[in-house]
């Protein structure tokens, strides 16, 4: 595997594997990878020839008072578990690299109608930071396809929307929620939960798939179910910050009646903020 922190050096590499005709496939992450990360790469590797894993964390994505300066960095391991999974490049740029022009200068990258609700209404500029430095990252590598992870579902629909709006030649490709044993959708904040958070911390799924069920049987409508989901989790010690029934293709309130849907949910849990969906087909 070979490692770059310069585009210059990465886009030489690059031109010389398609010119061998190999697809490029890139996994945009911000490290401390896990296995939902290494199942993103594996989905990418059956996609393309070349596999290219970025790790940039991204300051501009994370609000003021989040966890940009203490969010967990293990570029050693990460690199090896990359290298154990046969990817051909791990881009590990300088802040300087992706914003060279420095943060206060950036082109920003705005889309008001799917990044101020939902997780966008406790985490302001977050988005506006995601859909920047991906725009910036697809523009660096140049890849035929992009793998990202449903966990994060609300950031999916802000790339797919950036990258048919402005014409990205990217095709993307979003991988199932990888998840433990016990249904804990893996995240690297699941490192902040202390033994009995961890233990409680199921029960954010759980809440979704009583949503889920709920609608199924019909009978309630969906703002009562999702009233019933925030009252179970505040129960089980979670601070939620919001459970909604979306349509899942724009995200507006559900139509009952109309598929896929979506239900959401995101809460706090001691020292994390946990998210979690669940797609109604
Ligand atoms: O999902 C993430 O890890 C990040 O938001 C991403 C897409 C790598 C952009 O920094």
């Amino acid at each position: 595997m070979q490692a770059f922190s310069r585009v210059e050096a990465l886009r030489a590499q690059l031109a010389a594997w398609r010119r061998e005709g190999a697809r490029i496939a890139l996994v945009p992450t911000m490290g401390n990878l896990h296995e939902g990360h290494l199942e993103l790469v594996r989905q990418a590797a059956r996609e393309a020839e070349r596999v290219v894993v970025s790790i940039f964390v991204n300051p501009t994505q994370f609000a003021p008072g989040e966890d940009f300066a203490s969010y967990p960095r293990t570029p050693d391991a990460d690199r090896q578990a990359l290298a154990r999974e046969g990817v051909d490049a791990v881009f590990l740029p300088v802040e300087a690299e992706v914003y060279p022009l420095g943060r206060a200068a950036a082109t920003r990258v705005s889309i008001p109608a799917l990044m101020d609700d939902l997780c966008g209404r406790s985490r302001p500029g977050h988005f506006e930071g995601v859909a920047t430095v991906v725009l910036r990252l697809l523009n660096m590598v140049g890849p035929d396809v992009a793998v990202f992870g449903q966990k994060d579902y609300q950031q999916q629909l802000v790339i797919r929307h950036l990258v048919r709006d402005l014409n990205i030649p990217t095709r993307i490709l979003v991988a199932p929620t990888s998840r433990e044993d016990d249904g804990l959708a893996r995240s690297s904040r699941n490192q902040y939960l202390e033994p009995a958070e961890r233990a409680q911390a199921p029960a954010l799924y759980a809440a979704l798939r009583a949503v889920a069920d709920g609608l199924a049987e019909g009978g309630r409508s969906p703002a009562s179910l999702c009233a019933a989901a925030v009252a179970t989790l505040r129960d089980a010690g979670f601070e939620p910050e919001y459970v909604e029934l979306r349509d899942a293709a724009t995200l507006a309130p559900a139509d009952p009646a109309r598929r896929p849907l979506v239900v959401l949910a995101a809460a706090r849990l001691g020292r994390a903020r946990l998210i979690d969906n669940l797609l109604i087909a």
